[in-house]
């Protein structure tokens, strides 16, 4: 087994779902956990500000022997995974929207794309809507303060009514393109009546290639839980245990 840890990042909460499926998938593989929640949400930020955060973020991460690092946050990999990939030698990688697999499940009508103001505004995120050619119009949408409001509600979330920042319309399916939303997965497909897609299973998938770490035939040693630091440490852990 290679050394080192696989180290999580988020602007808080959402990236416990990236966390929740790799550690049920390698349990074995020790891994780390910021989520900066003092400053979230970072999705009404601007680029520069993203930038900073993300790299003091990156700074608390490096005190760790980093053997590859999961921006689990769309809004951080739409603005800034290129500049921190050229930064640190470890191999990252971001979670994006899940626009590819919703076109390949949808037949007919059109698809919305549900993300932060800085994502959708993002250069890498409206190449990704424009090259995905497909028979589905591709539908941007940020539900103001979502992101926010979930982070703030944690962990009860079932105060929440997402109904009042959901567009009108008829969709096939829609893109959670931020984490924090996939908390309210079933209440958002229930409310447009549709599918959800979300990239969590897509980004674990491609970081097990990627750090080279098999997910089949685990080595004998016992689970090891994974490591949460910064100053909402607590939070995030027992959300984690409740998620795994
Ligand atoms: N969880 C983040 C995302 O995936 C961002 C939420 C925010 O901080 O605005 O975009």
């Amino acid at each position: 087994m290679a050394e080192g840890y696989i180290a999580f990042f988020d602007s808080g909460i959402g990236g416990l779902h990236l966390l929740s499926e790799f550690h049920r998938r390698c349990p074995w593989q020790p891994s780390i956990y910021f989520g900066d929640n003092e400053n979230a949400p970072y999705g009404g930020r601007g680029e520069d500000e993203i930038l900073r955060l993300a790299r003091a973020a990156f700074e608390k991460i490096c005190r760790f022997p980093v053997r590859a690092a999961v921006i689990a946050c769309n809004t951080v990999t739409a603005e800034c995974v290129d500049i921190l990939r050229r930064e640190h030698d470890f191999p990252i990688v971001g979670i994006e929207p899940a626009v590819r697999p919703a076109v390949r499940f949808v037949r007919e009508g059109d698809i919305l794309l549900l993300a932060t103001r800085a994502t959708l505004a993002s250069a890498r995120v409206r190449k990704l809507v424009s090259g995905i050619g497909g028979r589905s119009a591709i539908i941007p949408y940020c539900p103001a303060n979502l992101a926010g409001d979930i982070e703030k509600a944690a962990p009860d979330f079932s105060g929440l009514d997402v109904g009042a920042c959901l567009p009108q319309g008829k969709f096939a399916a829609a893109v959670l393109g931020c984490t924090h939303y996939i908390f309210l997965a079933s209440q958002i497909a229930r409310r447009l009546n549709c599918p959800v897609f979300d990239g969590v299973a897509g980004t674990v998938d491609y970081l097990l290639q990627i750090a080279n770490i098999c997910s089949k035939n685990p080595p004998k040693i016992d689970k090891i839980s994974p490591i949460f630091i910064g100053n909402s440490k607590n939070k995030n852990r027992m959300l984690f245990e409740e998620l795994f």
